[in-house]
């Protein structure tokens, strides 16, 4: 005996059946991906008019203001609803407190001004964090050695408000202090943005998985030490739920888990627990793996890829930032 006793055994049920031919599979698909589920995460540098590829995530490129409108139309075509977007900051731009992050015009919000009045219904995601223009590479600013917590809430509401008022309609801390939700939505509501939506990277882990996307900004080589004592450690799950409700609590809107293929258990338990939007992060190191293992001809994809992302959506989420949205969508609409 065991719980599905009652719904009958073989070989009255065999199924099989509904696995027989793709109208059947169709008919009893229990999850569906759709291009409304992705999130492009693109790379945004200084300079003139050109792409550099990302030795580390091969088919990623940085891009240039001058491309971006061309690189982020490639989203628009296909109907993917959000970039996200993460600047790759000049060295001479950065230093100990991460100044260039409230600088109005600074690369990304050049970028948001650029983007919203070229494609005013393109969704457009700000990372909030201060590591892009940190020259030690810590998310927040560091006092006697340690990223400190408040004083980091400061820079990065401010961060938070000029991103806003550049044309980012969704802002996305993905530092990990402690209350920044509720600092950004103090802030943006004093500036009276009441409208900005919160994407909170709630459960961000601590992980090796992030490698390529540091390399892809060139904030390895600066980062000093680990992030271990603000991101989450991977042993750790029940944690994972109290920051998510904390996250609410203080006004998150939609709520990330991060990474994502490792972290499938932690979705779906904030799934079921909370309800409320959650999104995944399938993070760059997740990206190069399966491109790697592509190009290396180990895996398919035309199977892999659309796999990869429907795992997400059978553990419960809503959406899902990929660096492989653009090919997933491509994957998407052929059928
Ligand atoms: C930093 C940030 C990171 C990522 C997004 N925002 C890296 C980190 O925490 O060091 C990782 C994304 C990826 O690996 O694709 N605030």
């Amino acid at each position: 005996m065991n719980q599905f006793s009652s719904l009958g055994s073989y070989p009255a049920v065999r199924l099989r059946r509904n696995r027989a031919d793709d109208w059947t599979r169709r008919l009893v698909a229990e999850n569906t991906l759709s291009t409304d589920d992705l999130i492009w995460p693109i790379f945004i540098k200084e300079g003139p008019g050109h792409r550099e590829s990302v030795q580390s995530m091969p088919g990623q490129v940085r891009v240039s203001l001058k491309e971006l409108i061309d690189h982020a139309g490639r989203a628009v075509d296909l109907g993917i609803p959000a970039i996200a977007l993460f600047p790759a900051t000049s060295p001479e731009r950065k230093d100990g407190e991460g100044s260039e992050a409230t600088n109005p015009e600074n690369l990304i919000c050049t970028a948001a001004r650029l983007l919203k009045s070229t494609y005013p219904k393109l969704g457009l995601i700000g990372d909030v964090a201060l590591d892009p223009y940190t020259d030690h590479g810590h998310d927040g600013v560091l006092r006697n050695g340690l990223v400190a917590n408040d004083e980091s809430l400061v820079v990065l509401a401010q961060q938070a408000v000029i991103q806003a008022q550049a044309g980012i309609d969704t802002l996305a801390p993905s530092d990990m202090m402690d209350g920044r939700i509720g600092a950004l939505r103090t802030a943006l509501d004093l500036a009276g943005l009441t409208d900005i939506r919160l994407m909170s990277y709630a459960a961000k882990y601590a992980s090796g998985f992030y490698g390529p996307f540091r390399d892809a900004l060139g904030s390895s080589g600066a980062l000093k030490g680990d992030k271990r004592t603000y991101q989450m450690d991977p042993a750790n799950s029940d944690e994972a739920l109290r920051e998510v409700a904390l996250d609410l609590h203080e006004g998150a809107d939609m709520v990330m888990v991060k990474p994502g293929m490792p972290y499938l258990d932690v979705i779906h338990r904030v799934k079921t627990r909370f309800g409320v939007p959650t999104f995944a992060y399938q993070v760059s190191g997740e990206y190069s793996m399966i491109k790697g293992a592509i190009d290396n001809r180990w895996l398919d994809p035309d199977k892999v890829i659309l796999e990869s992302l429907m795992a997400f959506k059978r553990a419960g989420c809503s959406g899902i930032l990929t660096y492989f949205a653009i090919e997933a969508a491509e994957r998407l609409k052929r059928g």
